[in-house]
């Protein structure tokens, strides 16, 4: 079965052609971080504007690329929800339209089961039921992947994203935006016990967790160096910050994978690209004995590969959308 998906809900453009759910034919990204890089972070109309740019000629392109007529096509894809509003809709108005003239079905796909099937594309073997953390700019999730379409959240940030902190504390260092890759890159050669920064335990759910302490705690200590004029150990606040975001997010995947009983463990989203938690998660499956899956970094951010990939499980479990469907800015799991 091929499908074409669209994925466009905050700063890609993307247009995948995926086959049963595995296999990626063609996966067209056009990243609008050039766009954004001045303001310092997304600016939802200009976001808007360029999908709408590019979403039909990427459409072309991946057709193209992939060797597939749209009379080949079975069914098109969307990531409708959650995400920025004026994002989103630029997408599902794009899918409505093509799955309509070419009279094949719509499926519309929430984009966390997205970024979780990106490792269905990675890891052919891996069929649920196992346990995700789905870790991104905009989420931070503890997911139970009982079947392909059957999911429960076990734990959340309270506050903010993890990505959003890596974002804020490149941010409040002077580097570029998205931040994540940068500070991940500063952290290498810095020493992760320099600054001691703090990790929450929040009160009622021990798989929820928070980081707006821990980002005022960075955005503190970095203004409080700059007004003494003290010299700041860049490389060790980044490896100091990674750890502590790490240490949030691991022990607690592996406590709750340990509870549910499986020894199958996914990683999904932005942040899942980060190097000390990768490495992280490595050390702690292979000591609990436990599977690790996490995709290729060019599979961890926002593509539409992984909407298709989802889709077609949605697709087998029946769900369809009519020429109604809209675009959520929220939508829980
Ligand atoms: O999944 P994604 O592309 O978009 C959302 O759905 O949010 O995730 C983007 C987030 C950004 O916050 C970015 O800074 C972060 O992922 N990120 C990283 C790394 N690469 C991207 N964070 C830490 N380390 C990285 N290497």
């Amino acid at each position: 079965m091929l499908i074409l998906s669209v994925e466009s809900t905050c700063d890609e453009t993307a247009v995948a052609i995926t086959e049963n759910g595995r296999r990626a034919l063609t996966d067209q990204i056009f990243s609008q971080t050039g766009l954004h890089a001045v303001y310092g972070g997304v600016v939802p109309e200009i976001a808007s504007r360029s999908h709408v740019e590019l979403v039909s000629r990427l459409s072309e392109r991946a057709l193209e690329a992939a060797g597939v007529t749209k009379a080949q096509l079975d069914a098109v894809a969307v990531s409708y929800a959650p995400g920025l509003i004026g994002a989103v809709l630029v997408g599902v108005s794009f899918a409505k339209a093509a799955a309509y003239a070419l009279g094949i079905p719509l499926i519309p796909v929430h984009h966390i089961p997205g970024h979780i099937a990106a490792n269905y594309i990675a890891f052919p073997e891996l069929e649920p039921p196992f346990l995700c953390l789905a870790v991104s700019g905009g989420n931070t999730l503890l997911v139970d992947v009982r079947g392909y379409t059957d999911m429960a959240v076990m734990g959340a940030t309270r506050d903010d994203a993890a990505g959003e902190c890596f974002d804020k504390t490149a941010r409040v260092l002077g580097l570029p935006y998205p931040g994540g890759k940068y500070v991940d890159a500063l952290s290498q050669t810095g020493d992760d016990t320099k600054y001691a920064l703090p990790r929450a335990h929040v009160e009622g759910n021990p798989y929820d967790m928070s980081f707006s302490g821990l980002k005022t705690a960075v955005v503190n200590l970095v203004h409080h160096a700059e007004q003494k004029g003290e010299a700041l150990d860049r490389e060790s606040l980044c490896a100091s910050f990674s750890r502590a975001v790490s240490e949030t997010l691991v022990p607690r995947t592996m406590r709750l994978a340990k509870a549910l009983d499986y020894e199958k463990i996914a990683v999904a989203g932005g942040v899942a690209a980060n190097s000390r938690i990768r490495n992280d998660f490595k050390k702690a499956a292979e000591a609990a004995g436990a599977r690790l899956f996490i995709p290729p970094l060019s599979l961890c951010g926002d593509n539409a590969a992984m909407i298709g990939c989802q889709a077609y499980y949605e697709y087998l479990a029946g769900t369809r959308a009519g020429s109604d469907l809209d675009a959520y800015a929220n939508m829980e799991l």
